[in-house]
């Protein structure tokens, strides 16, 4: 299993570091068979399997729900669940209950997005045991403050604080940073700058690593083409297509047949 130091160690090796979102336990199966790095359940598991808009309806019980379901499945890859909308903004308390939450449902570390007042929280975090992944550039819990799923850091003002705060959260102890939807040169200047790996969605080819979601990257949903997505596998078609030849097999009795019946 891989931890934060080899990630560490990866990065000064130039060894790409590979991540996929899971929120669930037979993805989790079958992740953990394959090659990838570690995985996130990110709060996306809003939107992916729960159908809302944004990230924001992430609460503290859904994450920890679906952190329990992957660890049950995840044998042998580190596991990284997001914080969710506000948890780090409620109270200290709250965030400590929710970290404790996440962590005793079998998370290894935690991701938070953003900087500013964050950093002091991710420093006592950090020094409590607890390992922060930083998340800057586009961070979806803001959308509507961003007003909407855009690209961060084209102008000179925002690419130098999105730099500083990549600063910031090194400095704070982070393990690692996502760098989502920056310009790549933005992305290869940090990843420069930085002795902690960063982890790219939509940042170009520069960074440490790269995060993409599990549905995106198997073409579950056909109508979310970002420029940034590889799809792997045309998962819509063949999934309808197996549904519609069950339906089929149904329909004209050709299923089940005397060998899928019992005597
Ligand atoms: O919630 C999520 O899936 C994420 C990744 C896109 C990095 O934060």
């Amino acid at each position: 299993m891989k931890t934060i130091h080899d990630f560490q160690l990866m990065k000064k090796e130039k060894q790409k570091i590979s991540l996929v979102t899971c929120y669930d336990f037979w993805s989790a199966v079958i992740i953990d068979e394959s090659g990838i790095d570690a995985v996130l359940v990110g709060d996306s598991v809003a939107m992916v399997m729960h159908g809302f808009e944004t990230t924001v309806n992430a609460e503290i019980e859904m994450m920890s729900y679906h952190v329990a379901a992957v660890k049950r499945g995840l044998k042998n890859k580190l596991l990284i669940a997001d914080l969710p909308f506000l948890a780090h903004k409620k109270s200290y308390s709250f965030l400590i209950e929710a970290v404790d939450r996440l962590m005793k449902a079998g998370a290894q570390a935690v991701k938070i997005e953003g900087a500013g007042s964050n950093i002091e929280l991710i420093k006592n975090l950090v020094e409590a045991g607890v390992p922060v992944m930083g998340h800057i550039g586009l961070t979806p819990q803001s959308v509507h403050l961003l007003s909407g799923f855009k690209l961060q850091g084209a102008d000179d003002l925002s690419s130098k604080k999105i730099l500083n705060d990549a600063h910031l959260l090194e400095e704070a102890g982070c393990f690692s940073i996502v760098l989502e939807m920056i310009p790549s040169e933005l992305a290869k200047k940090i990843t420069s700058e930085l002795t902690i790996p960063t982890i790219g969605i939509g940042a170009g080819l520069h960074t440490d690593g790269q995060v993409l979601v599990l549905q995106d990257l198997l073409g579950l949903n056909k109508n979310f083409n970002p420029k940034f997505l590889r799809k792997y596998l045309n998962g819509f078609d063949l999934i309808i297509n197996a549904i519609n030849r069950y339906n089929s097999d149904v329909k004209e009795k050709t299923f089940p047949n005397e060998k899928e019946s019992y005597r």
